[in-house]
């Protein structure tokens, strides 16, 4: 075919003002609505209403439009219940009573599975409280030469700005109550320009901070820190400059909520939600059915979440991670617990070259829990280990779409599919596949 001139696709933003009514959500619970038959998305606005917006990105089949005002206004609207909303960004429902946003969430779930499991039913939603949840935050700190302050706060969607905050309620109240005296004994310090974030986890036994900063802290200041960690009663950390993470007050964290007692560090992946995490857990074990004499393969296995509660139930289970200190830390774990038939393994599962000791021999089940890319170069493998029964756990609804669509060419279908609220008040969409053979 002859090659000819093919304009490239614009991207305008015109910022004129139109009225549109939100008809439907997307999978993120943004209103839908349309301008001359182009979809357009509004995040914040509610089915039934007619919403004044300003168009932020115009492509050829949809816009993206800031809501300006809502004009009419539905009976369901409610108000945030968190004073930084509009400015923060992070929960982006909380107008929506929770109710809403479950419900928002299965029928995105259901709508996006309806062509790989047709006839599947999408069981209850697993969910915990809709506030108080989060168990640990990061914290943007940065030096405002101009105001002579320390900005204290989260980092605003994809932009560098620090959006203030002094509260979160969708934080748990232990982490909460740290933010006042956190901020005041940080804003107190001599090298306010080396501080870089601060890493909260309300774990089990204690409550962590850890500072990062940018160059070692100075006697006084270390003084400081420890002073705030003994007067709150927090596990301290400092991670300085190039150094590793140094415990200098209090025990180290741990966490319990599947049945063993996981020790972890603060810069270690946690799923944020216990709650919800330890109901997924029981799920996913309840669904893999695992037999005493079944050897179990955890991919993406992080500290061990899954890995140990499935060794409890399994003659032998090999959890696979990238991160080689978080390899260690449930091996180290595993010794700790005494626990002799659970093995971790390093590896980079988007790019295996066939020669891991690991995956010479078959898995009677297999649990796979990857990041938001997915498990794309491990799941087109799958199917060489025989696994009975294969569970996904996704926190992206898109890549989890696509490796479906792998492990079913690779002879497996869909027989259960659970949506999680992990993040309530966010788009966040997790869920939860079992495919069997
Ligand atoms: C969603 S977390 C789940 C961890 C664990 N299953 C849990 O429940 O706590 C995903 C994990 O996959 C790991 N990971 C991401 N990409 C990876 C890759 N290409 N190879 C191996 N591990 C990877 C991350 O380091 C992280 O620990």
């Amino acid at each position: 075919m002859a090659n000819f001139f093919k304009p490239t696709k614009k991207t305008s933003t015109s910022n004129k003002h139109f009225a549109v009514d939100i008809e439907r959500y997307d999978y993120q619970g943004a209103g839908i609505g349309f301008n001359n038959k182009k979809l357009v998305f509004v995040e914040g606005a509610l089915v039934g209403e007619k919403v004044l917006v300003q168009p932020t990105e115009t492509k050829s089949k949809f816009i993206r439009a800031k809501l300006i005002k809502v004009q009419q206004k539905s009976d369901a609207r409610r108000e945030p219940f968190c004073p930084h909303f509009d400015k923060c960004g992070g929960c982006s429902l909380q107008h929506m009573p929770y109710q809403t946003q479950l419900e928002v969430k299965q029928q995105a779930f259901k709508k996006l599975m309806s062509k790989l499991a047709p006839s599947v039913e999408l069981s209850s939603i697993i969910q915990g409280d809709e506030r108080g949840y989060r168990r640990r935050s990061r914290i943007s700190l940065r030096w405002n030469p101009k105001s002579q302050q320390l900005e204290f706060g989260f980092r605003q969607g994809k932009s560098n700005q620090i959006v203030s905050i002094d509260q979160c309620p969708v934080m748990s109240p232990n982490l909460q109550g740290l933010l006042a005296p956190a901020r005041a004994t940080l804003s107190s310090l001599s090298q306010p320009r080396n501080l870089g974030h601060l890493e909260l986890v309300d774990a089990d036994n204690t409550q962590v901070v850890l500072l990062r900063t940018t160059e070692e802290l100075k006697v006084a200041d270390k003084e400081a820190m420890l002073e705030f960690a003994k007067a709150h009663q927090v596990s301290l950390y400092l991670h300085q400059g190039k150094t590793e993470p140094e415990i200098v007050h209090g025990d180290a964290p741990v966490c319990s909520e599947t049945g063993s007692e996981l020790s972890f560090l603060p810069t270690d992946f946690i799923q944020v939600n216990r709650s919800v995490n330890q109901q997924m857990v029981s799920e996913a074990i309840s669904w893999l059915d695992v037999q005493a004499s079944e050897r179990v393969l955890d991919l993406f296995s992080g500290i061990g979440n899954f890995t140990f509660p499935i060794g409890k139930l399994s003659s032998k289970v090999i959890g696979i991670e990238g991160v080689q200190e978080m390899v260690d830390r449930a091996s180290h774990n595993a010794t700790k617990l005494g626990v002799e038939n659970a093995e971790f393994y390093q590896a980079n599962l988007a790019d295996l070259n066939g020669n891991e000791e690991w995956s010479k021999q078959g898995f009677d089940k297999i649990l796979l829990d990857p990041a938001r890319a997915g498990a794309q170069g491990i799941v087109e493998q799958l199917g060489q280990f025989n696994a009975s029964k294969i569970v996904y756990v996704s926190c992206n609804p898109s890549t989890l779409a696509r490796d479906s669509e792998s492990l079913l060419e690779q002879g497996y279908k869909i027989s259960k599919m659970r949506v999680l609220d992990m993040f309530p008040q966010t788009g966040h969409l997790e869920s939860m596949v079992l495919f069997e053979k």
